[in-house]
């Protein structure tokens, strides 16, 4: 192998794009993995100005002729493939003549912000209004009202169909209430098993039930000591505990399992439902006494079909949002869908538009709009989630499997699985394989 093809094979198997110009800016040379990024074949690119595969900021070609390097700098690509942003480092070289300087160009891909989606972290409410959207008048005045009260002691009920905002409408309230710097705290009834229920919302002292904790646990109530509880899927609430959460709201005190102190606690409370909660007090399912304690201020959220001009709003909103958090171009939607999306009457509200998005942008177009009895988005989701993510899903076991066996050996595991080495990189980059994890985990294996 003479010296240029040695160094080409280098760069043939450097896991990051890289291109090489002269200072006129004009590309001498590319790796694979470039072209794989951005979708084109080195003759496209070879001897084409570099500034074709990205916006070329005037600073960054001010400071490489100035013999400057860049790093890792954000930049818009020309990409065939969907990706619309890479980091790109820069740095003038000077070849062996030491005249000459050519310029490389390394590209990587933008790391996946992680999705914020209701996960609440540390007892913190990340939603604020201004991230909720919506050009209906009488959504508008429900903001209003939400604000209005945002201070207030008093309990809010918020009702709704699924995915219409309700936690979103209770971070927010917190968020712009005077506790805003205090805990908010979230307890789903719906998700947890009803024998846990009181333990969290109470706590426990120690030795209050075998398998408790020796120091024993503080309840959310507690917890939330100044700021707010937000009682999620209040419907779910087994009947006793209704009875117990009365006595809390109207006495102001809890007492722990196991206890016999009370604690005085200062606690707004939002209860939230997507249950008609009258309905379920005729029913007998519900405490009467409770549901009037509980609906002080009601907030009714209405379902999206019933503010239709929000669609294009939400459509554009998220493409951005989403777009922007998955490296992903956008999708251009035409009147015909547009339309058709705005008949459709999603029963899933916010959240399926929200998820219809995703979804689209991921596939690269908008999901098959075909109605049929499932409906507009679970025909696209079907499709997607049972049949390519059950495929994806054999394949990426697959891969670390053998990845395994190879101790992560890239050319022996390509070479195992009948495919190219850059294929193999694609793929674990696709789903996020990292062969330092594996490390630790024969690490971990050994030590078993
Ligand atoms: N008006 C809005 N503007 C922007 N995003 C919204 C709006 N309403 C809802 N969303 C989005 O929809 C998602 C679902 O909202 P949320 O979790 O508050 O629904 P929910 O009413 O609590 O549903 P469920 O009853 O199923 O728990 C949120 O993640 C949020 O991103
Ligand atoms: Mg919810």
């Amino acid at each position: 192998m003479d010296y240029k093809e040695y160094v080409n094979n280098i760069l043939k198997n450097i896991p990051l794009g890289i291109a090489i110009t002269g200072i006129d800016g004009y590309v001498k040379n590319a790796n694979d993995q470039l072209l794989n990024m951005f979708g084109y074949k080195l003759a496209e690119v070879m001897g084409n100005p570099i500034s074709n595969l990205f916006k070329y900021p005037d600073r960054v070609e001010k400071l490489l002729q100035k013999g400057r390097s860049i790093i890792e700098e954000e930049v818009y690509v020309k990409a065939r493939t969907n990706k619309i942003r890479f980091n790109v480092s820069a740095y003038p070289i000077h070849g062996i003549d030491n005249e000459k300087v050519d310029i490389i160009y390394i590209f990587n891909e933008i790391k996946r912000e992680r999705k914020l989606a209701n996960k609440i972290i540390d007892n913190k409410a990340i939603y604020t209004f201004d991230k909720i959207i919506s050009q209906d008048k009488s959504f508008n005045r429900l903001i209003y009202f939400a604000k209005e009260i945002a201070d207030s002691k008093s309990t809010i009920l918020i009702t709704g169909e699924s995915g219409t905002g309700k936690e979103v409408f209770a971070q927010s309230i917190h968020n712009y209430s005077n506790r805003r710097d205090k805990p908010f705290v979230a307890i789903n009834s719906g998700a947890i098993p009803k024998s846990l229920i009181e333990s969290e919302l109470f706590g426990y002292e120690e030795g209050a039930f075998t398998g408790a904790k020796k120091e024993g646990r503080p309840g959310k109530f507690e917890i939330a000591h100044g700021g707010t509880i937000f009682l999620d899927e209040i419907g779910e609430m087994p009947y006793d505990m209704q009875t117990r959460l009365l006595r809390v709201i109207e006495e102001g005190v809890v007492s722990r399992i196991g206890g016999l102190e009370q604690k005085v606690v200062d606690v707004r409370i939002i209860a939230a439902s997507n249950k008609d909660l009258k309905e379920e007090v005729e029913k007998g399912n519900f405490r009467k006494d409770l549901f009037y304690r509980l609906n002080v201020l009601p907030i009714r959220i209405p379902p999206l079909r019933r503010r239709k001009e929000d669609i294009p709003l939400l459509i554009d909103y998220f493409m951005e949002r989403i777009s922007n958090r998955l490296n992903k171009k956008k999708i251009l939607i035409s009147e015909e869908k547009l339309d058709k999306l705005m008949d459709y009457d999603w029963p899933g509200n916010v959240r399926e538009l929200e998820n219809f998005i995703e979804l689209s942008i991921n596939l690269g177009y908008i999901a098959n709009g075909e109605e049929d009895e499932d409906g507009l988005q679970l025909k696209g989701l079907k499709e997607y989630k049972y049949e390519n993510l059950m495929l994806d899903y054999m394949e990426k076991k697959h891969i670390i499997k053998v990845l395994k066996i190879f101790s992560c050996n890239i050319t022996k595991s390509a070479e195992a699985l009948g495919i190219g080495r850059n294929t193999l990189y694609r793929k674990m980059d696709k789903y996020g394989i990292d062969c330092s994890d594996f490390e630790q985990w024969s690490v971990m294996e050994q030590n078993k």
